[in-house]
């Protein structure tokens, strides 16, 4: 200082020093202002936060909070989250600075060790998503039966013996393991989000469900790798015999892989973990919804007589022709989606909507479904209409976007966009498939007189785990 007033001489250096002190003071007040603009959403856009916190309940007052503000953040067990109403689903649903598999891996913490089970072992890469889209294209009298875990013994097993191949799926010890380390997961998942962020990093190494977890992940790996080693030698073979040609998800996998390397152990995990609770959720529920209307399943044998193949099993174009049971099943998630916030996306970059709205780079966002149950959108919207998507087929305009598989700005069951599931087309005919044996050779009705209750958790609505059913056999009836 004593140099540069010693440069500019006199009494005049004091006038320099304010002038110059001015200036800096006026460059940060600037920029305070400019950053407070960024960051703080002030105006007409910005961005309230609502009080609709988890609780035992999920988010009791979601839909009330969706009707008082358009745009809100809601805290959530997963951090914050902004909630846009549905007229946003078309600008965001291509927006690939959106990012699902970047909201997966904050949903799941997959960042830290052991909680790899949750991320598919490709990065980014969208090998998982091809492989998909390109390899899926006795009792007598009633018998109560726990509906939701007689359900996933049959989806798990139908989805591990079509998605993860014979070697592993005929091991029961694999299914065991793996299903043992994936509910592991949950409760590690579950445990680290009670500790803030800032220490997860580190007592993610310390506490004792994260370490069942690794150890869980271990076993899985265990089993696991030495099977895929084994193909993938097989494979190198020049002379292998045409019956060692696989059509499953390992196999799907390997292909889109083309070489580059990636974790097929976890892959399979997710891709597993990604078809069977989805997929037992929306067969629980359809059960559910048809135990309680006799004169729909009867409506479905019917449908099912008129396309039955006569010989070699079911083909896509039979299930196609179920559109009875294609309506039924639409209206069964339109009721009850998996979850109820969906679209759910992480802002890679700063986004700003067409009307200003500003999604902060970093921030999560998605689309509260409770729009689907809207009487603007569908006509008496809480009523079970089991005929409602069948009778809008054919209605000019409506044909493609009211079956099952397509999914819309007014139905989001599946998502939307390009980001929505590469697994429904498996899924939708492996549901009917399945359906089509139940109603045929079973009567189903609810063991009690209340109806099944459903229990919500988190971003879930889930049927009661304990809810049973009362089952029995038809005569006679065997469907190919
Ligand atoms: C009834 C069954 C299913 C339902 C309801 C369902 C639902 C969904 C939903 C809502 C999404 C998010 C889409 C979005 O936000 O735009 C999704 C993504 C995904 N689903 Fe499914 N899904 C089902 C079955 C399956 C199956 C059987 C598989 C594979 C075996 C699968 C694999 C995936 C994958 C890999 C993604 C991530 C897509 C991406 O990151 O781009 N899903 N699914």
């Amino acid at each position: 200082m004593t140099m540069y007033r010693r440069a500019i001489g006199g009494d005049s250096f004091y006038d320099g020093d304010h002038f110059h002190i001015l200036q800096i003071l006026g460059v940060l007040v600037v920029t305070v202002v400019i950053l407070y603009i960024l960051r703080c959403d002030i105006g007409p856009k910005a961005i309230p936060t609502v009080d609709a916190r988890l609780s035992p309940d999920g988010y009791p007052n979601l839909i009330e909070k969706a009707k008082e503000y358009r745009i809100f953040t809601l805290n959530t067990y997963a951090g914050p989250i902004i909630i846009l109403p549905p007229e946003y689903i078309d600008e965001i649903r291509n927006d690939r600075r959106l990012s699902l598999a970047a909201w997966n891996n904050h949903e799941f913490s997959t960042r830290y060790a052991g909680f790899e089970v949750f991320r598919p072992g490709t990065t980014g890469d969208g090998i998982l998503q091809d492989a998909i889209k390109s390899g899926l294209s006795r009792i007598i009298g009633w018998h109560k039966v726990t509906l939701k875990s007689s359900i996933d013994f049959i989806i798990q097993r139908v989805v591990a013996s079509v998605v993860c191949g014979p070697e592993l799926s005929s091991r029961a010890e694999w299914l065991e393991t793996v299903t043992t380390c994936l509910e592991a997961g949950g409760i590690a998942v579950n445990e680290l989000r009670k500790w803030p962020p800032a220490l997860r990093p580190l007592v993610h190494w310390f506490l004792p469900s994260c370490r069942r977890l690794r150890a869980q992940a271990r076993q899985v790996r265990r089993i696991t790798e030495p099977i895929i080693a084994e193909r993938r030698a097989r494979h190198l073979k020049p002379d292998s015999s045409p019956q060692l040609q696989y059509n499953d998800g390992l196999e799907w996998m390997e292909r889109s892989a083309m070489g580059r390397p990636y974790d097929a152990t976890m892959s399979l995990l997710v891709l597993f973990l990604l078809g069977t609770e989805t997929m037992a959720d929306l067969l629980t529920q359809m059960l559910s919804d048809l135990s309680e209307r006799a004169e729909v399943v009867e409506a479905m044998r019917l449908e099912v007589l008129t396309v039955l193949p006569r010989q070699n099993g079911w083909r896509t174009q039979d299930l196609h022709r179920l559109r009875l049971m294609d309506s039924v099943l639409k209206e069964s998630q339109r009721l009850k989606p998996f979850e109820f916030v969906l679209l759910r996306r992480i802002a890679l970059d700063t986004v700003r909507l067409s009307d200003g709205t500003r999604i902060p780079k970093g921030s999560g966002v998605g689309v509260f479904t409770g729009f689907m149950c809207d009487p603007t959108i569908y006509l008496n919207p809480t009523q079970f209409d089991a005929f409602r998507f069948l009778n809008l087929r054919n209605t000019p305009g409506y044909a493609h976007s009211s079956q099952f598989v397509s999914p819309s700005a007014s139905h989001l069951g599946f998502g939307y966009g390009s980001q929505s599931c590469p697994g429904r087309f498996f899924a939708v005919a492996l549901v009917k498939i399945l359906l089509v044996h139940i109603v045929m050779e079973y009567d189903i009705k609810p063991s009690g007189s209340e109806g099944i209750k459903l229990v919500k958790d988190g971003f879930r609505v889930n049927t009661d785990p304990e809810a049973t059913l009362l089952v029995r056999r038809r005569q006679d009836v065997a469907v190919p």
